[in-house]
């Protein structure tokens, strides 16, 4: 009988201490391109204590794809742009590469689902990558579901909001209801070229810094700087530089750990999105992007509903003046690291070396 009870006490314990550690696991913040005025801020406590938890609990939950091609095995290509086409075989023979296999595999885990919005009305799924007009991806997906008249008509607020705006993230499932989406479903995400993509995540989070987002100035900058700057002379804030060497740095676990969610900004679209596990649809790239979202749309079946909001000439172009400044001031050897860290986005998605940077 007192075993009993004491084995009952144990189980309690267990579960007490489950959830006080799941308070702590940075799932619960809101995802978004930019997090609105009503998002948490980071708490440095919280923060400390995340910072405690092994690796491997990070990740609890990871799923096993398995995917067999259902229903429409015989596809008809015939109406593909040739772009198109050897962009997926090219992920395709790159995924299968196994001397790339540490930078282009990851697991099909909690974060990665939660990275995925579900329209079950028109069975797509959309892997958000931020700063590659991800806001206007989620307003089509608002509007598909048709509450509002109009893309226009949608508030700004409502579209982040991923409590209301009724596109649920993919880990919101249960298992066998992923599984069948994942199998079934359109699949697609939007990437860019990667350095760019730093450049851009590193000027809108630490330059910008919109004054609804502080925790990227106060927390964020502050932990990267203690950890990477070389220069103690320096006391400007976050500088180009450390933001470089903290993402070419293998060992960086622990300290993405400690921001949560926010590293969605930066890293990989490996990290993000998986994309050698879950077999997209179509790979849309930024560059191309007017093209893309004409394709996107058409292949989805919902070209009938919607169009993309139009994009104002030249502003999704690679701009390799800017990369190069940019650049200019950090060390080979710091963008040698840098590029090993995100090699698999450049051969994954057809992003060319950056050897004017590298040699
Ligand atoms: C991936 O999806 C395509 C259709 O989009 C299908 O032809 C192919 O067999 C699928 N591959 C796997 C491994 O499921
Ligand atoms: C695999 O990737 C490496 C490194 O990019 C490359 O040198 C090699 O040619 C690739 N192998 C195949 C079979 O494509
Ligand atoms: C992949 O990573 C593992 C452990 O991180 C390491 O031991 C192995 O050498 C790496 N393989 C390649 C091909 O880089
Ligand atoms: C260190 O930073 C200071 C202040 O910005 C600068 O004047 C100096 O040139 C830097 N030193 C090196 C070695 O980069
Ligand atoms: C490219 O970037 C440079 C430096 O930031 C800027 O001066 C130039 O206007 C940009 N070019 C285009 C076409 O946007």
């Amino acid at each position: 009988m007192r075993n009993q009870w004491l084995m009952l006490a144990a189980c309690f314990w267990v579960l007490f201490m489950l959830m006080v550690a799941s308070k702590f696991i940075p799932l619960t913040f809101r995802d978004k391109d930019s997090y609105s005025i009503k998002s948490r801020p980071m708490t440095w406590s919280a923060v400390a204590q995340a910072r405690k938890l092994p690796v491997a609990e990070a990740n609890v939950e990871t799923l096993k794809v398995d995917q067999q091609p259902t229903g429409k095995v015989l596809e008809d290509t015939a109406h593909k742009p040739q772009i198109q086409i050897d962009r997926m075989e090219l992920l395709r023979n790159v995924c299968r590469n196994a001397s790339l296999s540490n930078l282009t595999h990851t697991t099909v885990s909690k974060f990665v689902l939660d990275r995925i919005f579900v329209s079950d009305k028109h069975k797509i799924l959309f892997c958000q990558t931020p700063k590659v007009g991800n806001t206007q991806w989620k307003k089509v997906l608002i509007f598909l579901n048709g509450h509002f008249p109009s893309i226009n008509k949608i508030p700004e607020h409502l579209v982040h909001d991923n409590e209301k705006n009724g596109i649920p993230r993919l880990s919101s499932f249960s298992k066998p209801e992923i599984q069948e989406r994942l199998n079934s479903y359109f699949k697609f995400l939007i990437v860019r070229d990667p350095f760019e993509r730093l450049i851009s995540a590193f000027k809108d989070k630490f330059i910008i810094n919109p004054r609804f987002e502080p925790w990227y100035k106060h927390d964020i900058a502050p932990a990267i700087i203690r950890k990477y700057r070389k220069n103690h002379t320096e006391t400007r804030g976050l500088q180009f530089e450390d933001f470089v060497r903290y993402l070419g740095d293998p060992h960086r676990r622990q300290l993405d750990l400690q921001f949560g969610e926010h590293i969605i900004h930066w890293v990989s679209y490996v990290e993000l999105c998986a994309p050698c596990e879950i077999n997209y649809s179509v790979v849309g790239h930024h560059e191309t992007l007017e093209a893309d979202a004409l394709y996107i749309l058409k292949e989805a079946g919902i070209d009938h509903l919607v169009s993309y909001p139009t994009i104002p000439p030249g502003i999704t172009l690679y701009n390799r003046t800017k990369v190069q400044s940019y650049f200019s001031s950090i060390s080979k050897r710091d963008i040698r690291r840098l590029y090993a860290r995100f090699k698999g986005d450049f051969k994954l998605f057809g992003y060319q070396e950056p050897d004017f940077l590298l040699n």
